[in-house]
């Protein structure tokens, strides 16, 4: 039989897959003939603790525990107030573990370039293969890469990867980082000349609707001996797939060099990228030579035109858009740092849900799967480098590692992130302490500089919380937005002490909330703690703040006050608020027994605070009438009742008497009567130009009776990370949520799935999230279930003792 190089190919790849795939979720991200991206997350053994020789190819790991990545040893452990990592960290242990993972290659990748790709290690991971160390990367949220080619070895033998993480000096982070491989890792096969190590930048200039000028920029890496001349053929495909343009040329890329080349490509009525449209395009790059095809890239880019501007905002494709936007942090609460793309996916649902159009990803460069959601969702990103610079805000932090890592660092940051058509801004820094100190002039230069080295298409910012035009990053002169840190009683002298500068609120607000707590009287405000104004009047309080949007740091404010003057002036472009979802650790105002933050507009477990519809109300078109507080309170004691609403009026009734009306008024963004309590059923009807549009009702609960579990999905993909969350509410005998019921509720599922985490939103919980029970809090807890990799159904009884149970059937299949 003749065997033709491609059916030579052909078969050299199947056994590579093969061998693959028997340690290995088959989820190529680019697999072409000439280069295979497979996710390397399968099968990894673990020790938590340091082990002498853990890096050497004879040592014994016969005992360590299997586990997949991505994975968070933190989240795993218990709180204490003891670890070392603070209340401020999350409270959770940190320490140094070590990963290792055994895999074998067949004969005929000998001629490949072969690497491993980590999107994230928390962190000073340290990599060896086979005994030959690869090296280190201190900073926990940079993506890098190592090159295994002249360390593997091919047919029977083995090869080992080791990594060591340590995360052992503490503190080194003012919120929760998480430890471990808590991101993807990549293993990736080329030929010899491929394209390098995010080797594309595709940007688009000229953008209108009936052209786009595209320049592809592609950098070829020959690793050969020898120059080789060779063809790239990049191939546009539109949204749809369907090809738009092709564009070829010549390149001669010298011996063991990289090219830099410039395709230049014009598409005619561009189908554009904005917040409502998610046109994405696709160049597809081939490489050529000696008339095979060596390499096919794939680089995902959209076409879109923005600017700043300083009198009238912002402007996407030519139309004037506010920034409604949040800051996050990077922790998925209770699966902690480990990255899972539907529980990403679920936090931008819930914040699209409210009218969010950006994220700021405080403090530092995110897992890269947010930013294909971004793309795909329609969300402007900030990306964020730093949290400081050269002088620290806590001990062990990133300062110490900043002379020698901060340009690599921002650099990879740049190269990884700058094809997103999500991403609008580069930040890089969070209120950096050098904005005081003459230092941060010539670093704010360098660092810009580093930025438009490698992107001039987008502003750079820093967010800073010394407002004054003397801060020191402002002097450099290198900023393109003066990005505001909270000082919303400066936004109104912007135009005079910053002329002809571009706003941007990169950071404001912190409010404070726990879900479900009330506060009263409801309309003063209370600036924890500095400016407690307000002598507080109940009881044990338990550590949580009251969610009448009456309750902010000190530094911060209410989100009426800051929204208020952000909407009022163009020149404001927007906003990006703290934080959208509460996040592990910074537990202000307190600190122990809390151990996760009150800034959310969500809290944990992803169930919205009142203030969520505030944003609803006021960003989004949908009709809104959300009225709390809940009704189960002392009979005759004065409640206060508030509406947030997009409706013109709202008359309440209580118990079928009309409470009054009340209207929309400037610049106020919620409604509200003050009654006498009396137990019974509050009605409030919304009026749009005189037609009743909206009704809602709270009724007085009564005793805990039964319960309720809400999917979010019935129907789930069977590839053992895909999440089915869970709402679980504890309802009396009529239907109605018991306001603070605190039952402790059991998960038990059967079938192709199993609990994976639960939450209840309390910031003083110490509960694991690990569990399959949890206690409700103020009526409401959360479990998710994860599909394994086999089709068919999974069970679930949510049950507690005394309460009628519910059930819940998911169809885990191939589709999702
Ligand atoms: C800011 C800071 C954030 C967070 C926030 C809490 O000053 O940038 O990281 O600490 O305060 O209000």
């Amino acid at each position: 039989m003749k065997i033709t190089y491609n059916s030579f190919r052909l078969i050299s790849y199947t056994v590579l897959f093969a061998v693959l795939l028997s340690t290995e979720i088959n989820l190529a991200q680019q697999t072409n003939n000439s280069r295979r991206t497979t996710l390397f997350t399968r099968d990894w053994k673990f020790s938590l603790g340091d082990q002498t020789g853990a890096n050497e190819v004879s040592f014994n790991d016969k005992d360590w525990r299997v586990l997949n990545l991505p994975h968070d040893w933190s989240i795993e452990g218990k709180f204490s107030k003891d670890n070392p990592a603070t209340p401020s960290g999350g409270a959770l242990p940190g320490g140094i573990g070590w990963y290792r993972k055994t895999f074998s290659l067949p004969e005929s990748q000998k001629n490949k370039n072969i690497f491993i790709d980590f999107d994230g290690v928390y962190h000073n991971s340290e990599v060896w293969i086979n005994g030959h160390y690869l090296g280190k990367r201190p900073y926990g949220y940079s993506s890098f890469r190592h090159e295994l080619t002249p360390f593997l070895k091919f047919g029977k033998e083995k090869n080992i990867i080791a990594v060591k993480v340590d995360n052992s000096q503490q503190p080194n982070s003012r919120w929760y980082s998480g430890s471990g491989i808590y991101r993807n890792v990549w293993f990736v096969t080329t030929d010899k000349i491929f394209v390098d190590h995010w080797g594309t930048f595709v940007t688009s200039s000229e953008v209108s609707k009936t052209l786009a000028k595209i320049s592809v920029r592609i950098k070829v890496r020959n690793s050969l001996s020898v120059e080789r001349t060779v063809v790239v053929l990049t191939n546009i495909l539109d949204n749809s797939g369907k090809k738009v343009t092709t564009v070829k040329s010549n390149v001669t890329i010298p011996a063991t060099s990289v090219n830099e080349t410039e395709q230049k490509i014009e598409i005619e009525n561009p189908q554009l990228w904005d917040t409502e449209h998610q046109n994405l395009y696709k160049a597809i790059t081939k490489i050529e030579s000696e008339g095979k095809t060596v390499d096919q890239y794939e680089t995902t880019f959209g076409i879109r035109s923005f600017y700043f501007d300083s009198a009238k905002g912002f402007f996407l494709n030519g139309k004037h858009l506010k920034i409604q936007g949040i800051c996050n942090h990077h922790d998925l609460g209770f699966l902690g740092a480990a990255i899972n793309i539907r529980a990403i996916e679920r936090q931008i649902e819930i914040m699209k849900g409210m009218g969010v159009n950006a994220i700021r990803t405080s403090h530092n460069p995110p897992a890269p799967e947010l930013l294909d959601l971004c793309d795909k969702m329609g969300i402007i990103v900030m990306d964020e480098a730093f949290d400081m610079w050269a002088m620290k805000k806590v001990e062990f932090d990133y300062s110490l590692n900043w002379k020698e890592w901060h340009k690599r660092d921002l650099e990879d940051m740049v190269l990884r992130d700058r094809n997103h058509p999500s991403v609008f801004i580069w930040s890089i820094g969070n209120e950096i302490p050098e904005q005081r100190d003459s230092s941060g002039i010539e670093i704010t230069r360098e660092l810009v500089s580093i930025v438009k080295n490698l992107d001039t298409t987008r502003p750079v910012t820093s967010n800073m919380d010394y407002t004054k035009p003397d801060n020191f990053l402002n002097k450099s002169g290198a900023l393109d937005l003066i990005g505001f840190s909270y000082h919303q009683y400066d936004y109104e002298a912007f135009p005079k002490n910053y002329p002809n500068q571009k706003f941007i609120g990169s950071e404001t607000t912190s409010s404070l909330a726990t879900r479900g707590f009330y506060d009263m009287p409801s309309d003063s405000i209370r600036r924890w703690p500095i400016r407690w104004d307000i002598p507080f009047t109940q009881g044990n309080l338990q550590q949580m703040c009251s969610a009448y949007d009456n309750c902010s740091a000190p530094w911060g404010s209410t989100n009426e006050e800051t929204w208020k003057l952000i909407k009022k002036y163009d020149y404001l472009s927007g906003m990006f608020l703290w934080t959208g979802f509460d996040y592990l650790g910074e537990p202000t105002p307190y600190t122990w027994p809390s151990r996760s933050s009150y800034f959310g507009i969500v809290d944990l477990a992803g169930f919205p605070k009142d203030f969520y519809y505030l944003y609803q109300s006021e960003w989004t078109d949908k009709p809104v009438l959300h009225i709390f507080p809940h009704w189960n309170w002392e009979k005759g004691k004065q409640v206060d009742i508030w509406a947030y609403t997009n409706c013109d009026v709202v008359e309440l009734f209580m118990n079928g008497k009309s409470l009054g009306t009340r209207k929309q008024q400037p610049d106020v963004f919620h409604l509200m009567w003050r009654v006498d309590y009396q137990p019974g059923t509050l009605k409030a009807v919304g009026k749009k130009d005189g037609k009743e549009i909206l009704t809602k009702e709270i009724k007085t609960a009564g005793a805990p009776y039964k319960i309720e579990a809400v999917a979010d999905r019935k129907k789930i993909k069977a590839d053992g990370t895909d999440l089915s969350f869970i709402t679980v509410r504890i309802l009396d005998k009529d239907g109605n949520l018991v306001p603070n019921a605190d039952n402790l509720i059991h998960f038990d599922v059967t079938g192709e799935g199993k609990i994976i985490g639960v939450d209840n939103g309390l910031q003083t919980s110490h509960e694991s999230f690990q569990a399959n029970f949890r206690h409700a809090f103020n009526g409401m807890c959360l479990g998710v279930i994860q599909s394994t990799e086999k089709k068919g159904k999974i069970k679930l009884i949510v049950k507690s003792d005394g309460l009628k149970s519910a059930s819940i059937e998911i169809v885990s299949s191939e589709e999702k």
